[in-house]
């Protein structure tokens, strides 16, 4: 059996649809399905407190498995309950001040808006936002000019934007942020399990990100990575709890001195023992592979896409990643999503509530999302386009 064929034999929902929803949910590997299984299972037998004890080394795995995928240490990382709920984590770990600045980009994530505003709104810290080069990436140079300029305490990065082909260069900044000491947060929600990233190398002090998506674990399920500079210096979540330090005197609390101060004490582990099943997969199929695999079959569908009369594909940057939007003009997107929803084709759709600035920036008021992961073949890739190319004809 060739490596598509084995990878789709893994996944059965491969069988029933074809997916092309990877940055909204992706398709869990039977592997993930078994291991969330068993753990229910085991809770039901045996009771949740004795099921997660009986665990024990499984669950100690997971941060393992977090480690190797993304090239850490197993003690940078936390399971949390989402990518929102880690980053927040991260977030209300810095000690703002009035008139401090978060210092961002027009393309980071809708959610890490509202709490920027709510925090300008509460705590009366400034938002800055870095400018973009004409391809679309935020300006190295910029980004260099306004740490000098603004002093900001942190400086919040989205790898991939949840709307949009474009891949900020990370790396790059996180060099410049460690010159200048700037707190650094990338929300990883759309890089992890879709490209081959190295936490070391980036130098980042937080990357926050989810397991639904292009890692295909389940939902309800996400990750913090702390670095040690953040540990060392004692960051921990502004509402912590027991798992995160001990009630050591009357008037004083001491941290853990891992990551897993930033977790809560109650969590789900069928979902983690799920998750850390997905980073086990992803390790054995290998990042660089689906790195690979996921840009060769974005960019065919961009080409393909691009060459039909009235669309226009929306994605921006020097380096395109596995998500792939494009507007169609002059045409009413729910008759295109129940052309799709007919034949069983799964995507998403975007309006400006995802992504205020870029769509402005952009002039338009919807996308469509299609995202392609490793396991699609290429003749999935050709669907959609044949059914846009149905309805314009
Ligand atoms: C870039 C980005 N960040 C954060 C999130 C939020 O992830 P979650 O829903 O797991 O909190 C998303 C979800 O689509 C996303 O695309």
């Amino acid at each position: 059996m060739g490596y598509i064929e084995q990878w789709r034999s893994d996944t059965p929902g491969s069988l029933h649809c074809t997916h092309l929803n990877n940055a909204g949910a992706s398709l869990m590997p039977t592997k993930v399905i078994d291991a969330i299984k068993l753990h229910i299972d085991l809770e039901a037998k045996m009771g949740g407190y004795e099921a997660a004890a009986h665990q024990a080394d499984a669950i100690g795995q997971f941060y393992d498995q977090a480690a190797n995928l993304f090239r850490a240490q197993s003690k940078n990382f936390a399971f949390t309950a989402n990518a929102t709920d880690a980053y927040n984590r991260a977030l209300s770990s810095i000690e703002f001040k009035p008139g401090d600045v978060i210092l961002t980009t027009s393309n980071d994530y809708v959610s890490n808006f509202v709490v920027f505003l709510n925090l300008k709104k509460r705590w009366g810290i400034q938002i800055k936002i870095v400018s973009n080069l004409p391809s679309g990436e935020i300006d190295l140079d910029a980004l260099r000019d306004d740490i000098i300029k603004f002093q900001p305490t942190v400086f919040s990065l989205t790898h991939i934007p949840t709307n949009s082909g474009l891949i900020q260069p990370a790396d790059a900044a996180g060099q410049i942020c460690k010159e200048n000491e700037i707190i650094y947060l990338v929300d990883g929600c759309q890089s992890a399990g879709q490209l081959d990233v190295n936490l070391t190398a980036m130098q980042c002090d937080f990357y926050s990100a989810t397991f639904r998506k292009f890692l295909r674990g389940p939902r309800g399920a996400g990750f913090l990575y702390v670095s040690d500079r953040m540990l060392d210096n004692n960051y921990h979540p502004l509402f912590l709890d027991m798992r995160g330090a001990d009630w050591i005197e009357e008037e004083n609390f001491s941290l853990k001195d891992n990551a897993t101060r930033f977790e809560d004490w109650e969590n789900s582990y069928a979902s983690l023992l799920g998750a850390s099943a997905a980073l086990a997969y992803a390790n054995s199929v290998g990042m660089p592979v689906i790195q690979n695999r996921v840009q060769l079959l974005a960019n065919q569908l961009r080409e393909k896409l691009s060459n039909i009369e009235r669309v226009s594909v929306m994605d921006r940057g020097t380096q395109k990643g596995a998500i792939v939007t494009a507007h169609i003009e002059s045409l009413d997107p729910q008759l295109l999503k129940s052309a799709l929803r007919q034949e069983k084709i799964n995507c998403s759709f975007g309006t400006k509530l995802n992504a205020l600035l870029d769509f402005k920036e952009k002039k338009i008021d919807w996308i469509v999302r299609f995202a392609p992961h490793y396991f699609n073949t290429e003749e999935e890739i050709k669907k959609p386009v044949a059914v846009i190319q149905d309805i314009l004809h």
